[in-house]
């Protein structure tokens, strides 16, 4: 039995990818990303998920390794994505008999990428594959982050293929499942995957949750990041928080200073509000902070408070970005509070107190508003906001 299979006639084949500085373009990847394709080996073989194209020559390496001239007859396409999916053209040359498996949207997009009509296969939530040993079942999971996503089920092993979701980044340094690595250090980048990526459909991820509770799931092989088995549960849980913005008790600050004067105030308040024995409290200045930290954490804490200098009669541009991705997010449940600044006519507060309401969150005390420079009168406001936000916190412990 070689390393790669964690569980008998599954094994992992997938690859890491240290050089992409940016996932989709956009979000970070300071430690790497790993694209995850598993191999299911009965009397027939079936490949769950490629990888991104330009590491489809270490897929080959990793899948000859593993099975040698055997051919792969079933390619199981969880997600068309193509960090998942852009493999599959040159597989099909070097495997023509190999069967395409997904269901209608995945096969009709299967068309529209890479041009292949011959060798498709459709299946919906009924639907079984016997490979021989070993059994292939789908279950449709919607808008987890796409149209077609699905899971695929396994049930001699206990092990579902979920395609993204319990998906982190971070290269796999060594180990595959996570008893063989530390786990810990990827459970952050865990929430910031889910933050960048999947945290727009809260809904179709409860419902997926809901599907995969009714399976004795033992062991989740995602596209990225570890194979959860020990933590298979805990994952659970944390996923299902985070579906439902469920914020653990927290205040985030985050703001844009131009002259550091709303700094001042940020500064002011997370001071006062540990003064207050709030102990998690992050602070992020918006025109330097990695925008896929900030909104994993106001993803992660219950409460959000906002700061921005007037600019061009709008919000700070930086301030302006973080709004739209949460909006766009439908984050329901955050307690929010605010601060800005103007020097001759005062436009930020009333933006942010715009959003708050289009959110439909709970504001908590007053705005703070500098005229110009920071006064006393700021300082004393700084610590009047403090004190209702944590009274708000400690309100909600006590109802809990
Ligand atoms: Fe990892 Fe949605 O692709």
């Amino acid at each position: 039995m070689s390393f790669a299979e964690f569980l008998p006639g599954i094994r992992y084949v997938g690859v890491n990818d240290r050089t992409t500085t940016r996932f989709e373009a956009l979000w970070t990847l300071p430690c790497g990303v790993s694209y995850n394709a598993y191999l299911v080996v009965g009397e027939k073989i079936a490949l769950i998920d490629t990888v991104e194209a330009s590491f489809g020559n270490r897929l080959v390496e990793n899948i000859r390794e593993e099975i040698g001239d055997r051919p792969i007859d079933y390619l199981v396409v969880n997600h068309m994505e193509p960090d998942h999916s852009s493999s599959m053209a040159a597989l099909r040359q070097l495997y023509p008999a190999m069967r395409i498996v997904g269901n209608s949207r995945t096969l009709d997009m299967i068309r529209g990428y890479y041009g292949l009509d011959e060798g498709l296969c459709e299946v919906g939530e009924s639907d079984t594959i016997d490979l021989g040993g070993a059994t292939l079942a789908f279950r449709m999971i919607p808008m987890v982050h796409w149209p077609e996503t699905m899971a695929t089920w396994c049930p001699e092993q206990r092990v579902l293929f979920s395609g993204d979701a319990f998906g982190t980044f971070g290269a796999l340094d060594g180990g595959i499942t996570d008893t063989q690595l530390d786990p810990d250090r990827y459970r952050d980048e865990m929430r910031r995957y889910y933050a960048a990526i999947v945290g727009k459909y809260g809904g179709p991820v409860q419902q997926a949750l809901r599907k995969v509770r009714t399976l004795p799931v033992g062991t989740i092989c995602p596209t990225h990041g570890p194979v959860w088995q020990r933590h298979a549960g805990e994952i659970l849980e944390e996923y299902d928080r985070m579906s439902r913005c469920a914020g653990e008790p927290g205040v985030v600050i985050a703001y844009g200073s131009m002259y550091g004067n709303t700094e001042r105030v940020a500064e002011c308040l997370a001071r006062d509000l540990a003064a207050e024995g709030i102990r998690n409290i992050v602070v992020h200045n918006l025109s330097y902070a990695d925008e896929s930290v900030v909104l994993r954490d106001v993803f992660r804490y219950d409460t959000l408070v906002v700061g921005s200098p007037t600019y061009n009669a709008e919000l700070f541009p930086p301030v302006e970005q973080l709004l739209r991705r949460i909006e766009t997010r439908n984050m329901p449940g955050r307690r929010f509070a605010c601060f800005g600044s103007f020097t001759w006519a005062g436009a930020a507060v009333r933006r942010l107190d715009e959003f708050a309401r289009r959110m439909k969150w709970e504001t908590v005390g007053e705005p703070i508003e500098l005229r110009q420079g920071f006064s006393a009168a700021v300082r004393e406001s700084c610590r009047d906001l403090a004190r209702r936000i944590a009274e708000g916190m400690r309100e909600e412990a006590d109802r809990e």
